[in-house]
């Protein structure tokens, strides 16, 4: 976190540096590509524990309270037995592990595995569906908008035309073609302790594949983006520990073992650029 905070504070402090910025930035039209290379916000999140009481918090409270008990507040809507919270860490506030903190200044977006622009709330819907192998909310829904409330709150510190820089997993690349093999024993090793043997999870942490971990068609069980997040975050607590050829052995591991199907996969990347990993 730290790390982004400085390179934010760099920013900044360059800006501050050029010559005249205000009576530059004057003669340039509203939302020009110039203005986004300008403004680059500084990973600050408000803390959940500052949402407003009462009335007024309502909803964002609802909001945070279903990302980090999904299992509790959006039951209906889940298939597995596992949170936002579980890959989305510190409830959307860690910026290595695809942060809510800026989404709703991204939004809507062009989305090309469904070949179509999408809203922050369909794409929250879109994990419902395959993170969570569960169902869509309804678009009126008032849970729906909750999580969608509690992201904009979240947001609010970061400009419109940010590039919201933490965006995502810190991404690895594979050196070799990553080796299930050898993660079986990385897994044994380093991560059955708290996610089980058999990776259905145990009290201290949740499957990680199986019945109740996601679908095939979950970002997650995609080798690249699993090890990126493994990398950066697993073991818990101790993030950026394994190596980058472990991070990869053993997200192929992981990737290679049963999981939920997805049907409405054969919709997806319909005027192709399906990443290389996708594992359908
Ligand atoms: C100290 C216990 C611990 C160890 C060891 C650990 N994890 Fe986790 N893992 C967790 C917890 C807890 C979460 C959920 C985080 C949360 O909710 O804050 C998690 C979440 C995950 C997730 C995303 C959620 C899911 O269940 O799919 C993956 C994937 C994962 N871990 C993989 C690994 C891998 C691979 C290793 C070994 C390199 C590992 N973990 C080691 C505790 C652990
Ligand atoms: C198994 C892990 C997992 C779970 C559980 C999960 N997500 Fe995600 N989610 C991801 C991954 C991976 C991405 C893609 C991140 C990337 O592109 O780098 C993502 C992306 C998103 C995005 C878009 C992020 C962006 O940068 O545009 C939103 C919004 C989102 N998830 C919301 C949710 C909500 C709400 C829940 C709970 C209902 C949830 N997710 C559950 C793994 C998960």
């Amino acid at each position: 976190m730290k790390q982004f905070v400085c390179v934010g504070l760099l920013v900044v402090g360059l800006w501050w540096l050029l010559p005249s910025p205000a009576s530059s930035q004057n003669d340039q039209p509203a939302g020009s590509p110039r203005d986004n290379a300008a403004i680059d916000a500084v990973f600050t999140p408000p803390s959940p524990e500052t949402i407003p009481a009462g009335l007024a918090g309502e909803r964002i409270r609802l909001g945070y309270e279903i990302v980090v008990h999904t299992q509790q507040y959006a039951k209906r809507y889940v298939g597995n037995k596992l949170n936002c919270t579980n890959c989305h860490l510190d409830a959307g506030l860690n910026p290595n592990a695809a942060s809510f903190v800026g989404l709703s200044v991204l939004y809507p977006e062009y989305r090309p595995r469904a070949d179509r622009t999408m809203s922050l709330a369909e794409r929250i819907n879109e994990c419902f569906e395959r993170s969570m192998n569960g169902k869509a909310l309804p678009p009126d829904s008032s849970k729906l908008q909750a999580v969608v409330a509690y992201i904009e709150w979240l947001s609010q510190n970061v400009p419109r035309g940010s590039q919201v820089a933490w965006r995502g997993i810190p991404r690895i690349n594979p050196s070799r073609q990553p080796d299930p093999a050898q993660g079986k024993a990385v897994f044994a090793k380093k991560c059955s302790f708290c996610h089980g043997t058999d990776g259905q999870g145990t009290m201290a942490a949740p499957p990680v594949w199986g019945p109740n971990s996601y679908t095939i068609a979950a970002g997650m069980a995609r080798v690249s983006v699993a090890a990126s997040f493994i990398k950066a975050n697993m073991p818990r607590g101790w993030g950026w520990s394994v190596s980058d050829d472990e991070a990869f052995d053993v997200a192929a591991y992981i990737d290679s073992q049963p999981r939920p199907d997805f049907p409405g996969k054969a919709h997806d990347w319909p005027k192709g650029g399906k990443p290389p990993d996708a594992p359908y």
